[in-house]
């Protein structure tokens, strides 16, 4: 069965989201489009929480989210326990924020990057696996509360 990765955006990503979720679909996934669904001016958190619930529940491994700069989307999305939602304007950010950081959403600057680069970085952040090893306690320490983490008292 085709995974399902949820996809939305703003106004400012959504020309780029019709593109990517066409790309996804010719990949083989299936897509979710949570929105936005024109490009009229809207709120990106609208958008972010509602596809970061559906990662931080589990209900979906992972999803695709694009605003102006990428920001505004990933701090939203990043509130959500279980999520790392990382903004990737190239494709060898995107493939270290898998390798290190096992990025759970993507998060692309629509502004900032072309068609074509939009989805070269897609297609690097969907094939590239977790390293683990190293990396791995690292990622458990960022659900870790501020007094947890090492030499703080
Ligand atoms: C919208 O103008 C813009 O602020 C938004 O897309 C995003 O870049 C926010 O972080």
């Amino acid at each position: 069965m085709a995974e399902r990765i949820p996809i939305a955006s703003d106004h400012a990503g959504y020309e780029l989201k019709q593109h990517l979720s066409r790309a996804l679909r010719e990949l083989g996934y299936e897509v979710e489009d949570l929105g936005t669904n024109s490009p009229a001016s809207t709120d990106y958190p609208d958008y972010a929480h509602p596809l970061a619930e559906k990662v931080e529940s589990g209900e979906v491994k992972r999803g695709v989210l694009l605003c102006g700069t990428g920001l505004g989307m990933s701090y939203a999305a990043n509130r959500h326990p279980g999520v790392r939602a990382a903004v990737a304007w190239a494709p060898e950010i995107a493939a270290l924020a898998r390798q290190h950081n096992d990025a759970n959403v993507l998060v692309l600057p629509a502004r900032f990057v072309s068609e074509e680069d939009g989805v070269q970085i897609l297609k690097t952040w969907l094939e590239t696996p977790f390293e683990g090893g190293r990396h791995q306690k690292r990622v458990d320490k960022i659900e870790a509360s501020g007094h947890e983490h090492s030499g703080d008292k």
